[in-house]
């Protein structure tokens, strides 16, 4: 099954924001921050269990994949209005370059749904460990392009 709610954001990104106030884009970045926290407190289960720090458990391991299925298949127009890039709201770290790229932010989002499905799916450790490539793959391609690094 496909999701296509990214293609969503796409269409919404430009449209937020032109008449938000300075806390309206401080609350879009903390709620962006958020999907970005429990994309990375997901990934670590699976990522601890793919390395045997954690022992495999396929219910926990499918809930872990499928949490980070649904956030990131979310309508996450709202949380990138246009004003919220790094320097325009303190503590974001968005690059300028999201909102000149939506059509492949949007793809890049797309991706991580993707890639999560295969760990969803996956019923056993290799599977996993299969899928894990992927999905941090997503996460860093969509980072190298438009999250500023520390
Ligand atoms: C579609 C692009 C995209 C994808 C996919 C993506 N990220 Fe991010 N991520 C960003 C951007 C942009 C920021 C900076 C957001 C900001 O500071 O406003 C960010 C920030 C973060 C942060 C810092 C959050 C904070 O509290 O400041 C973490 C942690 C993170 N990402 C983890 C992940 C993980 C783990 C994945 C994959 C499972 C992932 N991200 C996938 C674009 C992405």
């Amino acid at each position: 099954m496909k999701r296509f709610s990214m293609g969503l954001l796409v269409a919404g990104l430009g449209l937020v924001g032109s008449h938000a106030t300075a806390q309206d884009l401080d609350k879009a970045v903390k709620a962006r921050q958020a999907v970005m926290q429990l994309y990375a407190f997901n990934l670590g289960t699976l990522g601890a269990m793919a390395k045997g720090q954690m022992d495999y458990d396929a219910a926990v391991a499918q809930a872990a994949a499928g949490n980070i299925v649904k956030v990131s298949s979310q309508n996450q127009m709202a949380y990138w209005p246009q004003g919220s890039a790094v320097g325009e709201v303190e503590g974001s770290k968005a690059l300028p370059a999201v909102w000149e790229n939506m059509e492949d932010v949007g793809a890049k989002a797309a991706a991580l749904t993707e890639a999560a499905m295969q760990a969803e799916a996956a019923t056993d450790l290799a599977g996993l460990q299969a899928a894990m490539g992927a999905m941090g793959g997503a996460c860093g391609a969509c980072h190298k392009s438009y999250r500023q690094s520390d």
